[in-house]
């Protein structure tokens, strides 16, 4: 989502709805204004940003007012679910995502507050319309940072009320929030290309600090309400770089998007003390689960390489036996269904023809069927009966990075949820992988942060023909997914194998012009993976290795060793996919490849 604000000498409608469309690559399903005249005047429409000009009166002015772009995380894209959400006097636009917001609702509801849509965000407005009443002499600031105590998660706020006109009261907590000082007058915004137009003199908001935005200039405070002093920075970028957030790419970008993917994918629904997942969008109950005979999983490309890593967390965390199916092929076999299989379509784009037709054809079967996708309203969530969503944000790039670790963490929820249900996972052992998905973020980072070794490692091999990706067990389909990224972007042909596959074929293409990528994380398979090395070397072929921090053995038997950091064994696929993305990345960079947008391939492919 994208939020901006506006406060000034100009058009405030103007600035917003322009504004609004620089951030519409952040999302687009729905959108709104609330302009402060003497009272609070609102439009809100699903669809882009045009469709919102559309409905704008020519005649609709003002000096002061907030927007919003959104792209669904609670609640279907429409109208209702459009911000600004209201509370009789206030206006707010959100980004973010409230994780307690159920709980606020119920407090909420009981004080006999009406809901108008299904969003978190609508409990921030009544949160402050209640605090405000309970407090006459509040400030609309210190309402906000009152009902920052109140609130979990992540967000960006802009907040209009009609008590005091001539401001807007920002504040930030995980969600990115900037202000813009201008000649006529002060803008705020999810990322600085909304006002990039207007100007370049930029301060940018730090976590738990709230903003005042005035005709009159622009306060900073503390968290405690004491004001505080900021830097202004000049951005140098235009805005197309402004739009990837300075990176060259928006592949680039969403790889390093991906510790705050990962992070609002689980946000809310780990109690890790208690050894168990929450995951409420299953519409199964225990004893379903229990019963339940078999998984079947259907997906296409990366979503497909997803599903195979659920095969094993499901079979092995939740004993239950799991098939994975591509769609295309799905749809036209004769699959041996009935009312006791389960089926679960991966999907990031929940658009793909043949995802949607492969599951509607198991429906015809009598299966359950759900759906993981990271898109809020697409054709597959009316298609199933349970919707897990990624939380990932808009995906740019046509090769799958975020919304294909997200689908990752999406799966172990499910795997430890269904397992601890089973009683075939102990409440210590789901512990210890839930306290160790909690890592992933920051282990995510270090890898980001130490990117310089595979940008060389890439460079090195960015010139040869063939590239082999080999791992076991779930570092099997890492190396699927090691292998289509690279093809992808890079136009290197590339082969993803089953380590102990090789020996039936590939190693007779092998020779020291074909780099082999040999996903060696510590594991049960490790020592096979490590002979698997060695056949690989007898054929004079350079191997790379993915290997833990803290494996000293791996250098002795391969030529370039990749780290990840040390992590439980079942969770290591997340950390070497990114690693995998790095690598892709950065040879088809040093070969000049269009990234984002690879020759013919489509992020989206809703034909057959
Ligand atoms: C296209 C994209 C891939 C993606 C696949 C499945 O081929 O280029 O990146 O993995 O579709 O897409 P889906 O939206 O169903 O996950």
């Amino acid at each position: 989502c994208g939020i901006v604000g506006y406060v000034g000498a100009e058009n405030a409608v103007e600035i917003i709805v322009d504004s609004l469309k620089k951030l519409e690559y952040r999302g687009y399903d729905s959108a709104g204004v609330t302009i402060l005249n003497s009272d609070l005047e609102t439009y809100k429409t699903v669809g882009k940003i045009s469709e919102l000009e559309k409905i704008i009166p020519v005649d609709f002015t003002g000096h002061i007012g907030i927007g919003h772009t959104r792209w669904a995380t609670h609640g279907k894209p429409d109208t209702k679910n459009a911000h600004p959400h209201l509370s009789s006097n206030i206006a707010v636009v959100h980004n973010g995502i409230i994780e307690n917001y159920m709980h606020l609702k119920e407090k909420l509801l009981t004080q006999g507050y009406e809901f108008l849509s299904e969003t978190d965000t609508e409990v921030i407005a009544h949160l402050l319309h209640r605090t405000m009443k309970e407090d006459a002499k509040l400030s609309l600031l210190d309402a906000v940072r009152h009902i920052m105590t109140e609130m979990e998660g992540s967000y960006a706020v802009a907040v209009l009320c009609t008590d005091e006109p001539e401001h807007i009261v920002l504040a930030r907590k995980d969600s990115p929030l900037v202000i813009g000082l201008g000649d006529h007058g002060y803008y705020a915004a999810s990322d600085v290309t909304a006002f990039l137009r207007y100007t370049r003199n930029a301060v940018y908001v730090n976590d738990k600090e709230l903003v005042l935005i005035s005709p009159a200039g622009v306060k900073f405070y503390n968290n405690d309400g004491q004001q505080i002093e900021k830097q202004i920075d000049t951005i140098e970028w235009n805005e197309e770089a402004a739009e990837k957030a300075g990176y060259e790419h928006f592949m680039l970008k969403e790889i390093h998007e991906q510790p705050t993917s990962i992070q609002d994918t689980y946000a809310g629904k780990i109690f890790e003390l208690e050894g168990k997942v929450i995951l409420d969008e299953l519409k199964m109950d225990e004893d379903q689960l229990r019963s339940l005979q078999r998984v079947t999983i259907i997906a296409c490309g990366t979503s497909w390489n997803a599903g195979c890593v659920g095969k094993y967390l499901f079979e092995r965390l939740a004993g239950i036996h799991t098939d994975i199916e591509t769609a295309s092929e799905f749809r036209y076999g004769e699959p041996v269904l009935c009312g006791q299989v389960f089926t679960l379509a991966i999907t990031q784009s929940g658009e793909t023809a043949d995802t949607l037709a492969a599951i509607r054809s198991s429906r015809s079967y009598g299966c359950k069927a759900a759906a993981i996708t990271n898109v809020v309203g697409s054709t597959i969530t009316r298609e199933t009966d349970s919707v897990l969503f990624t939380r990932a944000g808009p995906e740019i790039g046509v090769a799958a990075t975020k919304t294909f670790t997200a689908q990752l963490i999406v799966l172990y929820l499910m795997a430890i949820h269904m397992g601890t249900v089973r009683g075939r996972l102990s409440p210590e052992t789901a512990r210890e992988i839930l306290v160790g998905i909690k890592q992933l973020p920051g282990q995510v980072q270090k890898i980001l942060n130490n990117k310089d070794a595979i940008k060389a490692c890439a460079e090195h091999y960015a010139n040869v023909q063939d590239y082999f990706f080999i791992g076991r067990h779930l570092n099997y389909p890492v190396s699927l997914e090691g292998a289509l990224k690279l093809k992808e972007i890079s136009y290197i042909h590339a082969e993803g194998y089953a380590a102990g596959e090789l020996k039936h074929g590939p190693l007779a293409l092998l020779s020291s012009e074909t780099p082999v990528v040999a996903i060696a994380t510590k594991g049960h398979t490790y020592d096979k993976v490590l002979s698997n090395i060695k056949e690989v070397k007898a054929r004079s072929a350079e191997v790379i290795a993915v290997a833990n921090q803290s494996d000293t053995e791996i250098d002795k038997y391969v030529d370039t060793v990749l780290r990840i950091p040390d992590c439980h064994e079942l969770l290591a696929p997340v950390l070497s996919s990114v690693v995998l993305q790095l690598l892709a990345y950065y040879t088809a960079y040093a070969r000049g490849c269009s990234i984002d947008k690879p020759r013919n391939l489509a992020k989206s492919v809703t034909v057959e």
